[in-house]
């Protein structure tokens, strides 16, 4: 007899499949990030972790498995093989190559859409009722790819998207306000990049809109300089990745928010990186960060916003960027 069948009378098998496995594919800083973040915040204690590097795969699921007791016992494995991923209810892609200090998200689009073709196959693969939640940038248009190349429907396909813009830009409304960021309700959304659109006229507190109160929001001619908020959403990435050459902490905040929206069916909205064609106009097939309403089987509704003209116009702007750059790639 062994110490554990002397210690344990078992009554019947445990469960193995916890019902709510995460998948990580790129262990990096952002992949990090979102782990521990959805660990911390319990929103899953079911995590798988693939990278394409073994040593630091090993050695980030090792100093995860060290703290599992203050996080659900939580099971964390890890490998090179995707076959740890089996059963995923999500599986969250921060693969690839990031922006060096000066390079914008745009330019990696082809070096990750060849990382693209190696990943989604195999997560389709072991997981294929999950939902893929694309992170790696340019975002939008590797979400698109990801659509393509692993055949599932648009709505399981989904992009981190502009739900990290708009938290930036919750953040310093509420910094301008003095309330909190939580109670501050503006809305960042297409490109999660430089062509994003703020929709000032949408942005209230208690449904108050800001533009009734200054009918000048966020244009050239605000005294009050609200626009400033926008310039700073867009320069944001650029001014952490010039300070501490990456960003990780909110992305993977802002992910673990997804995924918990998901996982637990709260049908919270969030702007999202989503098949936008045929939405305010739009002629292209594209993906760009529209409101939308996430649940246990992903996306099930989008917020169609009664956007001004001119915030209109950026977003179809949006779209032809995105296209423009989609027909370059080389799939
Ligand atoms: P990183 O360089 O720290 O990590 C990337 C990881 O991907 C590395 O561990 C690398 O080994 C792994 N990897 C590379 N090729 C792979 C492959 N074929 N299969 C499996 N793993 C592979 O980079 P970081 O800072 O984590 O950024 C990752 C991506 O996330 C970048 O594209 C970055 O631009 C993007 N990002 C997106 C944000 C968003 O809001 N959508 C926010 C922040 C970063
Ligand atoms: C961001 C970039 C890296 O943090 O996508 O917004």
């Amino acid at each position: 007899f062994s110490t554990k069948d002397t210690l344990l009378t078992s009554v019947q098998s445990p469960i193995e499949n916890s019902g709510n496995k995460v998948t990580v594919v790129g262990v990096g800083a952002v992949g990090m990030a979102c782990a521990f973040s959805i660990l911390t915040k319990g929103v899953s204690n079911d995590i798988a972790l693939v990278d394409c590097v073994a040593d630091k795969l090993q050695g980030e699921m090792l100093d995860l498995q060290h703290g599992s007791g203050f996080i659900e016992n939580a099971r964390i494995v890890a490998s090179t093989d995707y076959a740890v991923t089996a059963g995923s209810r999500i599986c969250i892609v921060t693969a690839g190559v990031r922006q060096r200090e000066g390079e914008s998200r745009l330019d990696l689009v082809q070096r990750n859409a060849d990382i693209m073709k190696q990943i989604i196959p195999q997560l389709v693969k072991y997981s294929p009722n999950a939902i893929l939640l694309i992170v790696s940038n340019p975002v939008d248009i590797l979400t698109h790819i990801a659509w393509k190349i692993s055949g599932l429907p648009k709505t399981r396909v989904i992009g981190s998207g502009t739900n990290l813009d708009s938290s930036r830009f919750r953040f310093l409304m509420s910094q301008k306000l003095g309330i909190a960021p939580t109670s501050c309700h503006g809305w960042i959304i297409g490109e999660h990049g430089d062509s994003s659109v703020a929709v000032w006229s949408g942005a209230n507190v208690a449904g108050v809109r800001l533009q009734a109160l200054n009918p000048s929001l966020g244009s050239k001619n605000d005294s009050e300089g609200w626009g400033e908020l926008h310039k700073k959403v867009v320069d944001g990435a650029y001014e952490v990745i010039k300070l501490k050459g990456y960003t990780s902490w909110a992305i993977g905040l802002s992910v673990s928010a997804l995924c918990k929206a998901i996982l637990k069916n709260t049908r919270t909205v969030h702007a999202v990186s989503v098949l936008v064609e045929g939405f305010h106009d739009v002629k292209e097939e594209v993906f760009l960060s529209l409101p939308a309403v996430l649940g246990e089987n992903g996306l099930t509704d989008v917020i169609i916003q009664p956007l001004e003209d001119s915030e209109k116009a950026k977003l179809q702007k949006s779209a032809q960027i995105m296209s423009e750059v989609l027909k370059g790639v080389k799939l």
